[in-house]
């Protein structure tokens, strides 16, 4: 009876929390702001933000922008024809069989940075036309290699920053992902456990060995903790609508060592860098923008920038830049854009390479190139110190110099 009775009153606790909910959403409703807010007031959340997921059309194909909304699966009435499903950052824990299948259209999904801990094995039933499935920053420990039987054309695959337990039943995936055509599946990923394979990549491990080494695990000699600074679980990958590498402000004191090759943009801002070192971007290929600015930067070595062939963009602004080193620049073939702005400049004899570099590429919009020592070129245009030197000295600032001597004139009397 007391039983019944304490059953009772959870029930109607369960039931009361709803109402609070729908409460708070009403006195909500009159603020201009309400309908830009997520996920205040439990109730309603998950029905509320399926109908603000953003569906567009983006080079002929339908996208359906479903990320940050809570959401725990699918919805029903979700638009069936999207080529591109995008659920990164919400709170779904397992992906149930056939739960996507009536996207049969689907060409990429992405389900990065949820809380998934379980792929059943038919989840992806249906997605015969997939090519890219993110599932990065997860919590998966294993899966089986049927979970990709469904899926023929998947090229790209992303499963790091998820615990994998490097024990035989993962045995399966792991020879589908070493397979050498799967070239783009699994890469980055990494074991967390046993100690003894910690750290070692899913690509690389010895397949054979763990299985027939399951029962004599040797927990006694972990490998030394790595002091590098792995890219792949400090920042996240944004694939959509371009691959973006976000690592900003988090701390980071050097360029991250394992950077995904096939990033297009990357921001490194907000950091504490210092110092950049040669060829710490050598392998990202594809990179056509680099966010430098605010990292503390004083030194740049030749070499710094080799492989950024395509680099567009390059953002130093607020670093501790005095000058730059002969051949730093020439890397940068295709560059446009270079923000240059709080940085204290020192103008001597250093500087001209910069100037010299920047007048050989007039194509290179730059800003920010401005004076902060000596003392007598302070606020002066870096280019306008460099035209003095070569002796082309502006007009105003000749117009300046015979104001000054009026005033000592009239000092002097
Ligand atoms: C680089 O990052 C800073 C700070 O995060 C930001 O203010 C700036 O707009 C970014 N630069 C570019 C070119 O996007
Ligand atoms: C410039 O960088 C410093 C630290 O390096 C930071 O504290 C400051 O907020 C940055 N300023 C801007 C405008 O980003």
């Amino acid at each position: 009876m007391r039983l019944l009775a304490a059953l009772c009153l959870l029930l109607l606790l369960r039931f009361a929390e709803p109402r609070r909910g729908r409460r708070s959403d009403a006195a909500e409703r009159g603020s201009a702001e309400w309908a830009h807010t997520r996920g205040r007031g439990r109730a309603g959340v998950v029905r509320r933000q399926t109908q603000e997921c953003k569906e567009y059309f983006d080079a002929g194909e339908k996208y359906l922008d479903c990320q940050d909304r809570q959401l725990t699966t699918v919805m029903e009435g979700w638009p069936k024809d999207i080529h591109h499903l995008l659920l990164a950052r919400n709170k779904i824990q397992v992906l149930r069989d056939n739960m996507f299948s009536q996207f049969s259209q689907l060409k990429s999904l992405d389900l990065q940075q949820n809380a998934i801990s379980m792929v059943e094995d038919r989840a992806f039933n249906g997605l015969s036309k997939l090519r890219t499935l993110l599932l990065q920053h997860n919590s998966l420990k294993t899966a089986s290699d049927e979970v990709l039987l469904p899926m023929p054309r998947l090229t790209y695959l992303r499963l790091y920053d998820n615990p994998w337990s490097c024990h035989c039943p993962l045995d399966s995936l792991l020879r589908t992902l070493q397979v050498p055509s799967n070239r783009n599946l699994g890469n980055y990923a990494k074991c967390a456990e046993p100690l003894s394979l910690r750290g070692q990549k899913l690509k690389k491990l010895n397949v054979d060995s763990l299985c027939a080494g399951d029962n004599q695990v040797d927990e006694t000699q972990p490998k030394p903790p790595t002091k590098k600074i792995v890219a792949t679980s400090m920042c996240h990958t944004y694939m959509f609508p371009k691959p973006v590498l976000d690592c900003s402000y988090k701390g980071l004191s050097n360029v991250p060592s394992d950077l995904p090759s096939d990033i297009v943009k990357m921001d490194l801002s907000g950091n504490n860098i210092k110092h950049l070192r040669p060829k710490q971007f050598l392998h990202s290929k594809d990179l056509k923008m680099l966010n430098l600015s605010s990292t503390s930067l004083n030194q740049i070595d030749a070499g710094a920038f080799a492989g950024l062939l395509y680099l567009r963009e390059l953002d130093l602004s607020n670093n501790s830049l005095h000058y730059f080193q002969y051949a730093v620049l020439e890397d940068l073939y295709f560059l446009r854009k270079l923000s240059l702005s709080n940085n204290p400049w020192i103008c001597d004899y250093n500087i001209h390479y910069l100037i010299y570099w920047l007048k050989l590429h007039p194509g290179v919009a730059h800003t920010g190139l401005i004076c902060a020592e000596p003392r007598e070129f302070r606020g002066w245009r870096v280019v306008d110190y460099v035209k003095t030197y070569n002796g082309e000295c502006p007009k105003d600032i000749q117009t300046g110099g015979a104001n000054n001597g009026a005033q000592g004139g009239t000092e002097n009397e």
